[in-house]
């Protein structure tokens, strides 16, 4: 079989949430994938990320707890848990004679950068050898048992698990937004109501046909102007919510002396 053109693969992907419980993954390919990850660019070559591969039943009934029992993680044959790490890198300058401080805001987005580049590199990966894939990110909004679970350093945070396995039905791509809005010359372009009306439109239209209701127009735009793209993404996004993990990650962030005061 041909191996399909990176772009078209790039284009296809969507998350799987379904997975073939009882296909394993190679481990020729598992190591492609882990080869992906640890390819990807990254600012000053530092490479301030760490994976882990979650083998332990003990583990990875803990992380699952974690993460609200998302039941599609159980069938998912390999975890790979991202973090951000700075650890290794002081580490390496203090093995080499030299204690210094590359912490803060800088060298955490970067570190974030560089983790999400190799989670999509692994991602794209396992696409091409005809797995799927998805993240979870919830894990993030627990740092603290997360570190405790995968004994992380200071200076490392777990950022997101990628679940891969075989698709039982490879999902069809979710909507974005368009070219036409995420894309502009020369400076900002603002978000307009006719925007946000077509795109809300098309991803409505493309969930509810996912749950099995192809509804007419008029149906459609009924039920997006009785769940609007604003009312549904805020009772998603809790403010009480957004704040407590907020705190959370700020304290976790501050005590593992990623970010200063
Ligand atoms: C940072 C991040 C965190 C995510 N966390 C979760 C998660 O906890 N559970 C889940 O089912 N999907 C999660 N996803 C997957 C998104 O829901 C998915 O990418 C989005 O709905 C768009 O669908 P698509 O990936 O099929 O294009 C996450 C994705 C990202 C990038």
């Amino acid at each position: 079989m041909e191996s399909p053109e990176l772009l078209e693969v790039i284009l296809r992907r969507a998350s799987v949430r379904n997975f073939e419980r009882n296909k394993k993954i190679s481990e020729e390919i598992l190591k492609e994938i882990l080869l992906a990850g640890v390819t990807a660019p990254s600012a000053g070559n530092i490479q301030p990320r760490t994976f882990i591969i979650v083998k332990d039943e003990n583990v990875k009934g803990r992380l699952y707890e974690l993460c609200e029992d998302q039941a599609f993680m159980k069938d998912a044959p390999v975890w790979i848990v991202v973090c951000v790490d700075l650890h290794r890198h002081l580490k390496a300058a203090k093995l080499t004679g030299v204690e210094y401080d590359y912490t803060g805001v800088l060298p955490y987005t970067f570190g974030v950068l560089d983790a999400a580049l190799s989670l999509e590199n692994m991602v794209i990966a396992a696409e091409a050898s005809g797995l799927g894939s998805v993240i979870v990110g919830s894990i993030i909004e627990h740092p603290e048992k997360a570190k405790e679970i995968l004994k992380l350093p200071k200076h490392c945070l777990a950022l997101s698990i990628l679940c891969i396995g075989y698709p039982k039905k490879r999902p069809e791509t979710r909507p974005k937004w368009g070219c036409d809005v995420v894309v502009s010359e020369d400076g900002y372009r603002d978000t307009d109501a006719q925007d946000v009306s077509e795109y809300w439109k098309s991803f409505v239209s493309s969930n509810l046909k996912r749950g099995g209701k192809e509804l007419s127009r008029e149906a459609i735009e009924k039920f997006c102007r009785e769940n609007s793209y604003g009312k549904t993404y805020s009772n998603h996004y809790k403010e009480e919510f957004v704040n407590a993990t907020n705190k959370k990650l700020n304290d976790f962030l501050r005590k593992q002396q990623f970010l200063k005061d």
